[in-house]
């Protein structure tokens, strides 16, 4: 048996439109075709763990209709552990509003619905699998005492924890200390450091100011850029690999996703985030959130291309 991924997070339903650009406050636009997809940090992050060949639990709550339904279905097809999902028949599933302009940049805004509902009560089942994973990955699009509950059972246990902290969130040190390694964007750095994010020195001075606060590992993922990463008091980075953007929606989640399958099979952080930023790379290459997550063969045949093995 592979060693065992536990995610915890969201699901949401995905509206998604494609546009010239992204429209101003007041402004109406005319868009292209309308897009209904499976979405959501956490289910993204499941997903795309689960196509490059991760063991995955996803801890989940749906609300019990027809989104969270066959949500949770296609979470079984990609051959996620879905025993964990738990469904609340008072509540609607997360859905997702989501425009993306010509160069594949996007907005979003979330209803949560039944994500955020998701209880530390409602991780009973799965603190035995938190407990015995290899690696526990968690985001912020849930409530923070839901995150606070698994990141302590994970730090009681001595299991390895990637936060994503997505949406933007202040956090306490206390909280940051148990996190092995952590994966800001540039808003999400800032957020958490007080350094402006823009240019690669202000990052690495963020990333210095994060790693200060007792996480082992800052990767800080700077979208066509690259990541630049805080490891053993040594800065990095690692540049993404060239690629047109058609939508750029879930490239920190499958880069995510990518970390903790490489990560649990022994890779070392550094082959670990090339792994990553080659599957991010692929992801922006196609429209839509979990519909862009490559799988194992592809992701295999671009590192090879890239000449990495
Ligand atoms: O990170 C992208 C995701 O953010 C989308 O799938 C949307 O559902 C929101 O959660």
């Amino acid at each position: 048996m592979k060693p065992s991924i536990v995610v915890v997070g969201s699901s949401n339903t995905d509206m998604v439109v494609k546009a010239d650009y992204l429209p101003r406050p007041g402004e109406t636009i005319l868009g292209g075709t309308f897009i209904m997809n499976a979405g959501g940090k956490g289910a993204n992050q499941a997903v795309a763990a689960a196509r490059l060949g991760g063991n995955v639990t996803f801890v989940v709550k749906t609300g019990d209709d027809i989104f969270g339904q066959s949500a949770v279905k296609l979470f079984g097809a990609e051959g996620i552990d879905t025993s964990c999902a738990v469904a609340d028949p008072t509540l609607p599933s997360g859905v997702a509003l989501i425009a993306v302009d010509a160069n594949g940049e996007n907005s979003i805004v979330v209803a949560s619905g039944a994500n955020a509902a998701l209880r530390p009560a409602d991780l009973q089942n799965a603190a035995p699998k938190i407990e015995k994973a290899a690696l526990l990955l968690v985001q912020l699009e849930i409530p923070l005492i839901t995150v606070e509950y698994a990141i302590n059972l994970a730090a009681k246990n001595k299991i390895k924890v990637v936060l994503n902290p997505a949406p933007a969130l202040m956090l306490t040190d206390e909280l940051l200390a148990k996190v092995s390694i952590i994966t800001p964007n540039k808003t999400e750095a800032e957020l958490l450091s007080g350094i402006k994010v823009t240019s690669l020195k202000t990052a690495e001075l963020a990333a210095k100011a994060i790693a200060a606060k007792g996480v082992e590992t800052v990767i800080v993922t700077l979208g066509a850029q690259g990541a630049l990463v805080h490891h053993n008091n040594e800065c990095k980075l690692y540049p993404a690999p060239l690629c047109k953007a058609v939508d750029t929606t879930a490239a920190g989640d499958v880069f995510n996703g990518a970390l903790a399958v490489a990560l649990s099979e022994g890779k070392e952080i550094a082959g670990a985030v090339t792994f990553a930023c080659q599957a991010a790379a692929l992801s922006v290459c196609k429209l839509g959130a979990q519909s862009s997550a490559p799988y194992r063969v592809e992701l295999d045949a671009a590192l090879m291309a890239a000449g990495v093995n």
